[in-house]
């Protein structure tokens, strides 16, 4: 599975930015027709999105659009105008239930077969951003097996249900719990709100560093100041790195003496504390940080 740690929001319509976002390295580039282009901007988000995905080199980064919700009467006029640009994959805003995220991946495997392209090349991420789409988690991520993760839209969740955002978040704790969990129940990424002062990098950081540590796999980013802390936030440190490789080299000799359960700097380390230290070397392994033998690269 592809690392997703910064994923940057770029209004479809503004092609001076879309050009500037292809270059800032960036995990996924989100090129946007939703809330991020006005109402009569449409027609040229849509256009200059294709034009971009047809000539723009993204070097690594990957190239997602965000059409309008599933419903709005926008919907199927965005994906035939963007699918045959292929993107890597399309993200769909408000999703509320089930059946919303299977039409899309219907519409994206008609396409697929008659363009005679691998079936399931185009992934899909679901926006949970609703009181509906919370409550449907369950529904939603069992639809269909083009979703790749789930993205937390903060914003519009309290929009919808009425409550007021703060810097502590209580307000919308359920639902950022809730939409990791079951993102990890089915092994699907989750990417994390979005952090709206673009100057307090600080705040950034700190909010980044607790999504990684309630097991977001990445954040979405709406300015280019925000891509390195974000990324450097959901990479294992060189520390964490340490640790875990000497968890994972010691439990080896524990077990082959017969113990699964032993002491290593006066903390316990047993079966999950195992697990844990191999999902911090399979996450430095996803953002270069170690090589797939082992070692520190850099
Ligand atoms: N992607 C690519 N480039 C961006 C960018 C983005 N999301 N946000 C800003 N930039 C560029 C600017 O164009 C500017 O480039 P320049 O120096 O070559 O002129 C540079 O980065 C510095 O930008 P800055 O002046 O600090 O910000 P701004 O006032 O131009 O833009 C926002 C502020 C919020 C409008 C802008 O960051 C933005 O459009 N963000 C994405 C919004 C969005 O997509 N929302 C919907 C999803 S939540
Ligand atoms: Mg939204």
């Amino acid at each position: 599975m592809r690392a997703r740690r910064a994923m940057l929001y770029v209004p479809g319509d503004d092609l001076h930015k879309v050009q500037k976002a292809a270059g800032l390295g960036a995990d996924s580039i989100c090129l946007d027709i939703e809330d991020g282009v006005a109402l009569n901007r449409k027609s040229e988000a849509r256009a200059s999105i294709v034009e971009a995905l047809r000539t723009l080199d993204f070097h690594d980064s990957e190239r997602l659009v965000r059409i309008n919700p599933v419903g709005s009467g926008l919907d199927e006029e965005d994906l035939r105008a963007v699918l045959p640009a292929r993107p890597d994959g399309i993200l769909i805003p408000k999703v509320g239930n089930a059946e919303q995220l299977r039409w899309a991946s219907g519409q994206v495997g008609d396409f697929e077969r008659q363009q005679g392209w691998p079936v399931g090349g185009i992934v899909l991420l679901a926006l949970i951003e609703t009181a509906l789409g919370v409550v449907n988690l369950r529904e939603i991520v069992a639809a269909d097996q083009r979703l790749a993760a789930l993205i937390f839209g903060a914003e519009d969740l309290a929009g919808d249900t009425g409550a007021v955002r703060t810097r502590e978040g209580w307000e919308i704790f359920y639902a950022r719990s809730a939409i990791v969990m079951h993102a990890a129940a089915y092994g699907l990424q989750a990417l994390d709100m979005v952090f709206m002062d673009l100057k307090d990098i600080d705040g950034l950081r700190a909010e980044s560093l607790e999504g990684a540590r309630m097991a977001y796999t990445g954040k979405q980013a709406i300015h280019p100041n925000q891509i390195g802390p974000i990324q450097e936030a959901y990479s294992p440190s060189d520390a964490e790195i340490d640790h875990a490789r000497r968890v994972v080299e010691t439990a080896a000799q524990h077990q082959s003496l017969g113990k699964g359960a032993y002491a290593l700097d006066g903390k316990m380390v047993d079966a999950p504390v195992v697990k844990a230290a191999e999902r911090v070397l399979a996450r430095a392994r996803a953002a270069g940080k170690i090589s797939v033998g082992g070692e520190l690269d850099g």
